[in-house]
């Protein structure tokens, strides 16, 4: 999969993918993550990318040019399955919606500032909005970390583990289980025995009645689903 991003701060989203999960993925070859400076597309002076509101009011909205120029010569160089917006008026980000877009080849993202993109980009280049939460960023920045994250990490071959994505909290709508390691009995705090039972049959019962137990107390709206 490759994922490029458009930004007025490309320095935001230098560490995010360069640890861990995400390093190992693109180290494979599995992801391929690139972003790309708005700026470095504007016809105008001063790398200028945004202006004034019509109508008045606060607040700065990104032109529509610098950003309809970085699509476009994007798109000259492949197509892509979405284009997506983030943006806190977005739908919802989920579990769900990260199994989806993990099944696509190329997605453009745009992160928004100020006041938002100028509404015709949405119009005409968008193909998806999407809002991490009922809470606002000052920038799409770290959603679309999040979202590059919740992706990358469900292509085949990134997780060492291939199976273990589908056990994750929300995968089945279910939260996950509690998980123990070594020692079995630290400071008088032991683990659960059917753990150490050595029976997978014991073991997968426990954990089953647990992640529903604890989405019963946690999160029962997923139970109503
Ligand atoms: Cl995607 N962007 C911003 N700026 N704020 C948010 C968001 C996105 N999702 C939740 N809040």
């Amino acid at each position: 999969m490759r994922i490029d991003i458009i930004t007025v701060l490309p320095q935001l989203l230098e560490s995010p993918f360069s640890h861990s999960i995400m390093k190992r993925a693109q180290q494979k070859g599995l992801l391929e993550v690139y972003v790309h400076n708005l700026r470095d597309h504007t016809p105008y002076k001063q790398a200028q990318v945004d202006d004034y509101q019509f109508g008045g009011g606060a607040g700065m909205v990104m032109m529509p040019e610098p950003l309809a120029i970085a699509i476009e010569t994007l798109q000259k160089d492949r197509s892509y399955d979405e284009i997506i917006y983030m943006t806190p008026d977005g739908s919802r980000f989920e579990q769900k919606t990260a199994n989806r877009l993990s099944l696509k080849e190329n997605l453009l993202i745009i992160c928004g500032h100020y006041k938002g993109i100028d509404e015709r980009i949405r119009e005409h280049f968008v193909t998806m909005e999407i809002s991490i939460g009922d809470y606002v960023l000052s920038g799409g920045e770290l959603a679309a970390a999040i979202v590059v994250d919740a992706v990358g990490r469900l292509l085949p071959g990134v997780l060492n583990d291939e199976t273990s994505a589908l056990f994750d909290s929300f995968q089945d709508d279910l939260l996950a289980p509690p998980v123990y390691t070594r020692p079995a009995d630290f400071r008088g705090w032991k683990v659960p025995e059917e753990l150490l039972s050595g029976d997978p049959k014991i073991v997968d019962a426990w954990r089953h009645e647990q992640a529903m137990e604890r989405t019963r107390l946690r999160r029962p709206d997923l139970l109503d689903e």
